[in-house]
């Protein structure tokens, strides 16, 4: 079968490349002339583990292909997914949909056959029943119908969740394209893997349902973890004592310097505008948002504290600045808060990520990289772990307490043992 894919970012990348890999013909089309050709030339424009492998497979398969001509890809396609950008709005929080009305529209014009068109953007409620009104208003010759495929793959173990997802998501309310989408996951559902045939409104809520619960688990044990503080509790031993609870489930509880990335702030705050619309508050969610701010506010504040009140003209080493580890974006990572703060307040920053310098050089001006933990701790007042990558979470300690200057860290992951680490300082 023959699949377009409309947007080469994280999605629609991962996507292309694994459908290829199950044996369908996939042509994924960008309008970045630059990134098109990096991909002709085997070359992955984002940092995501194993996915330069599989891309190198498939295209030399013949299966897999990339271009900017959209009418190309769409030439004979019986399944077209749109997985261009939904970024935040600026000002109002909600989803910018102008890139999937706009692909919307470029599909209407490019489509020779019938072909169901799929969004896996995160849209909200009601945008697919809108890309329909705009395929048939730009091409009223069009036979197609619209789904919604919502994607729920995270960044740095993207290929494992499209190969082995928890469920996959199907809003489709005609039969032929049940069909064809059903054939496009046969590998999936012959391995046992759930598929969820929904209505169009029901998939694009579970992402953002989703996405927000997942959201409001980290800000529960973010809250948790400063009480926990202030009454000399482990936040860890709590997480673990109510995440062996089967209704709980232990994942999702690491308390740490609040979420960051591409999907759980802007779905969010999208979520909450959605609510606001329809005069049905999301509260919960407007929370979880209003303590992931505080979190980062609480982070900035221990790191300040443990410099005796002020950072000024003390060295700070900054461990990870990516969101998470194994991926190199930037996007929402608590670094784009807390390093600004600390040079603001006249903080040296030396800063080292095994991906990040790349995104980071110009999100993070005033900063020194570095290139291993040892050299940023090099004479530093504070160490501060902010993204668990392998590299540091194993970290010789004696080593670093011995290179700084004042043998002291803020360990916003949770990673080291604090007696342990208290040992590890020169007597
Ligand atoms: C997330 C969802 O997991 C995925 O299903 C969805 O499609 C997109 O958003 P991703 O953004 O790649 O994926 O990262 P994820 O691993 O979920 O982490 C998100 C953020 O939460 C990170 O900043 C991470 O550090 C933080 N986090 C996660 C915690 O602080 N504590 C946790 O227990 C888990």
């Amino acid at each position: 079968m023959k699949i377009a894919i409309i947007g080469t970012g994280y999605v629609g990348l991962v996507s292309g490349v694994c459908l290829s890999d199950f044996g369908h013909t996939v042509v994924c089309v960008d309008k970045s002339e630059a990134k098109i050709a990096q991909l002709n030339s085997g070359k992955v424009p984002i940092y995501e583990p194993g996915l330069d492998v599989l891309l190198a497979k498939n295209a030399s398969a013949g299966r897999l292909s990339f271009t900017t001509r959209l009418s190309d890809a769409v030439d004979g396609a019986e399944a077209v997914f749109v997985a261009v950008g939904t970024p935040s709005r600026r000002g109002d929080g909600h989803a910018d949909l102008s890139y999937v009305f706009a692909a919307a529209e470029d599909v209407a014009k490019a489509l020779t056959g019938y072909a169901v068109v799929v969004t896996k953007s995160t849209v909200p409620v009601g945008t697919n029943r809108k890309v329909a009104e705009i395929i048939h208003t730009a091409n009223p010759e069009a036979e197609f119908d619209v789904a919604s495929n919502p994607e729920f793959l995270r960044e740095g173990a993207a290929i494992e969740d499209f190969m082995r997802p928890n469920r996959v998501v199907i809003g489709v309310e005609a039969g032929r394209a049940q069909e064809i989408l059903a054939q496009i996951c046969r590998p999936l559902f012959l391995r046992d893997f759930p598929i969820v045939y929904t209505g169009l409104e029901s998939a694009e809520l579970i992402k953002y349902a989703a996405n927000a619960f997942l959201a409001t688990k980290i800000s529960f044990i973010n809250e948790i973890s400063a009480l926990c503080e202030r009454v000399g509790a482990d936040v860890k031993a709590v997480a673990k004592g109510i995440g062996l609870d089967g209704r709980i489930g232990s994942k999702f509880l690491h308390a740490g310097p609040g979420y960051g990335g591409s999907c759980f702030p802007k779905d969010t705050l999208a979520l909450a505008r959605i609510g606001q619309e329809h005069a049905v508050p999301q509260r919960i969610t407007e929370t979880v948002i209003a303590v992931n701010d505080g979190v980062k506010r609480r982070m900035i504040e221990k790191a300040v504290n443990l410099c005796g009140g002020s950072v000024a003209g003390r060295k700070i080493a900054v461990l990870g600045v990516t969101f998470k580890p194994n991926t190199d974006d930037m996007r929402e990572a608590p670094s784009l808060t807390i390093v600004p703060a600390m040079i603001g307040a006249g903080a040296k920053v030396h800063v080292v990520d095994p991906q990040g310098r790349r995104e980071g050089e110009a999100l993070l001006p005033g900063v020194t990289w570095e290139d291993d933990a040892y050299s940023a701790a090099s004479e530093a007042d504070l160490v501060i772990v902010l993204t668990e990558w392998n590299e540091y979470r194993a970290l010789d300690l004696a080593k670093l307490a011995q290179a700084m200057s004042t043998p002291q860290m803020a360990d916003f992951r949770n990673i080291y043992d604090r007696e342990t680490a208290m040992n590890a300082r020169p007597r």
